[in-house]
């Protein structure tokens, strides 16, 4: 069983422990996730005009529309403005910000059958955990502009507890840090970058859709097999994603079961204390470094 929460009143205790069971939550924007969709496009619009972002993969060729994006999404996900915008939603969302900490926010774009590498890669099925990330993560998801089932995530919930091969054994976080992401601007048509992936055939049907308005908040945990569908809707779709973690249920290794992943390395050291954006402790980052690259 899966249960998806809408607008839940739940503590944010009670539901971490829902989404370290495979539960979904969706929130109606909040002020604060409105004012972060608000910031995004006001920077996409100005990166794509006179185009409006969702179309502008219509009016531009491959290099001028990804030299666009190299352009605009680190500039989104760096500004200072969207860290302060992501700990007010946590805040919004009833989460304890002194013990909360978050990886900065991206922007994410999937452009409709056109352009599937690097900064437009479509990614295949996988869960976060096979990246390097713990098994305590949450991810927050919300639409930028509107969103249709052919250009949102589909959720695999049979192998919430279900295994399935894959190859993140091969994955290391620090590794990949040091070689493979600074690649990703130079890659337009064709991905030769090893990320980990399924080496089974997914079930892929049925799945779950969330559709949102833009700024609607979809919570879900880290080792949730998603899916980016494949966009047929004719629109690029642009979503805000972050990823956090509550400080305990790192230091007391809680979160959701590892039924497959097998990579090594972590992400903790991304994450930032909602408060004053400082880093977990070195030492509690460093005992989840489990082959540090
Ligand atoms: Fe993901």
């Amino acid at each position: 069983m899966t249960v998806v929460y809408f607008d839940s009143p739940m503590s944010d205790d009670d539901r971490r422990r829902k989404l370290f069971g495979g539960d979904l939550f969706v929130y109606s924007p909040t002020r604060h996730s409105l004012e972060l969709v608000a910031f995004a496009r006001e920077m996409a619009e100005a990166a794509f005009a006179p185009h409006f972002p969702p179309d502008a993969q219509h009016h531009l060729a491959g290099r001028a529309y990804v030299d666009v994006l190299a352009g605009l999404k680190p500039a989104f996900i760096n500004h200072p403005r969207s860290k302060e915008l992501v700990a007010g939603m946590l805040a919004d969302l009833g989460a304890d910000l002194a013990q909360t900490y978050f990886d900065v926010p991206r922007l994410r774009t999937m452009t409709s059958e056109y352009l599937n590498a690097g900064l437009t890669l479509q990614f295949e099925s996988h869960r976060d955990t096979w990246f390097s990330a713990p098994m305590s993560q949450i991810n927050f998801w919300m639409p930028v502009y509107d969103v249709e089932e052919a250009n949102v995530m589909a959720f695999h919930p049979p192998y919430f507890a279900d295994g399935v091969r894959n190859s993140s054994r091969d994955y290391n976080y620090g590794e990949w840090v040091a070689h493979g992401r600074t690649a990703a601007a130079q890659q337009i048509d064709m991905e030769t970058r090893r990320q980990p992936e399924a080496e089974e055939e997914i079930r892929r049907e049925p799945d779950i859709r969330v559709i949102t308005p833009p700024g609607g908040i979809l919570i879900f945990s880290g080792a949730q097999l998603h899916t980016t569908v494949p966009n047929t809707s004719g629109k690029t779709r642009f979503s805000i994603d972050f990823r956090a973690v509550n400080r305990r249920d790192v230091e007391e290794r809680v979160g959701a079961a590892n039924v497959d992943s097998q990579c090594t390395g972590t992400t903790l050291g991304d994450f930032l204390r909602a408060t004053d954006l400082t880093q977990l402790p070195q030492e509690l980052i460093a005992s989840y470094d489990t082959v540090p690259a």
